[in-house]
């Protein structure tokens, strides 16, 4: 498992691969790796010949209010992972490698972006986006791994590949959760002890709408101020945003007469969360 610096690097190992007819599966991620993300590298190892998983913090999809610099970093143990997992070569270039001087060329999306996420996160997905669009050029993988935990993240890069008519399919893959519920995320390593229990209100509050679509109920506010009323239960806990959309265009509906998405964000202390199902997972 090599580790590659350039974007040649990666050309012309990938040119290499090509050579022997051999399939690419990419795994975009910003590092700290954990199960969640190792769920994605065996979903590509299982579905490709070969697996490339980048592995860069993009300062495009920070805001200068958010947590760029302290982001948590650990190239070292996330070769071991990417290795264990059957990843062929991680991309870990310097912020300059993929930004280079007089940079000034971005992919952009309306309607998608401003609702959810979007609103409290205005240039996320621009960045998000921009630097997706390059990795997809740079591997040109036929397959790319998104987590449905960030789902409107993987609405806006399935909406992106359709509109730009980019030539390769994205598979979604299942939240991974911690034993007691807690969705996996680099950043619950910012939690203390006490906001790492009041943290639990969010995937609490998933099942509980859950629950609650599964029972039948179509009316979504009557699912959506129960949900909000068990979050607000938590002192540690401040809703930024919990609502349903229709799951393709990211616009909120009132009634689930479609597949939808329920999502959330909610800061526990400083440390912003995001959780949700989508209703055409719930079993029956
Ligand atoms: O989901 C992430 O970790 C990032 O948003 C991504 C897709 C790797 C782009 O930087």
């Amino acid at each position: 498992m090599k580790i590659a610096k350039t974007i040649e690097e990666v050309r012309l190992q990938v040119k290499e691969w090509r050579a022997q007819g051999l399939t690419v599966g990419l795994v975009p991620t910003m590092g700290y790796l954990h199960e969640g993300h190792a769920s994605l590298i065996d979903a590509s190892h299982r579905d490709n010949d070969r697996t490339v998983v980048s592995d860069f913090v993009n300062p495009m999809q920070f805001s200068p209010s958010e947590d760029l610099e302290s982001y948590p970093r650990d190239i070292e143990h996330d070769a071991q992972l990417v290795e264990a997992h059957g990843g062929d070569l991680i991309f870990h270039p310097e912020p300059e490698e993929m930004y280079h001087k007089g940079f000034s060329s971005f992919v952009d999306m309306t309607v998608l972006t401003e609702e959810l996420c979007g609103l409290s996160r205005p240039i996320h997905f621009r960045g998000v986006c921009t630097v997706v669009s390059k990795l997809f050029n740079i591997v040109q993988p036929d397959r790319a791994y998104f987590g449905k935990k960030d789902a409107q993240q993987l609405a806006v890069i399935r909406h992106m590949v359709d509109d730009l008519n980019m030539n390769l399919e994205i598979i979604g893959c299942p939240i991974v959760r911690e034993a007691d519920g807690l969705a996996k995320s680099s950043r619950n390593t910012y939690l203390n002890d006490a906001e790492r229990k009041a943290a639990l209100v969010l995937s609490q509050a998933v099942f509980l709408g859950m629950d609650m679509v599964r029972q039948g109920e179509k009316n979504c506010d009557v699912i959506l101020n129960q949900m909000k009323a068990h979050i607000q239960s938590e002192p540690l806990a401040k809703m930024d945003y919990v609502k349903i959309v229709d799951c393709e265009t990211m616009q909120q509906i009132s009634v689930l007469d479609r597949p939808a998405l329920c999502a959330m964000a909610v800061y526990i202390g400083k440390t912003r969360l995001i959780d949700n199902f989508f209703t055409e997972d719930i079993e029956k």
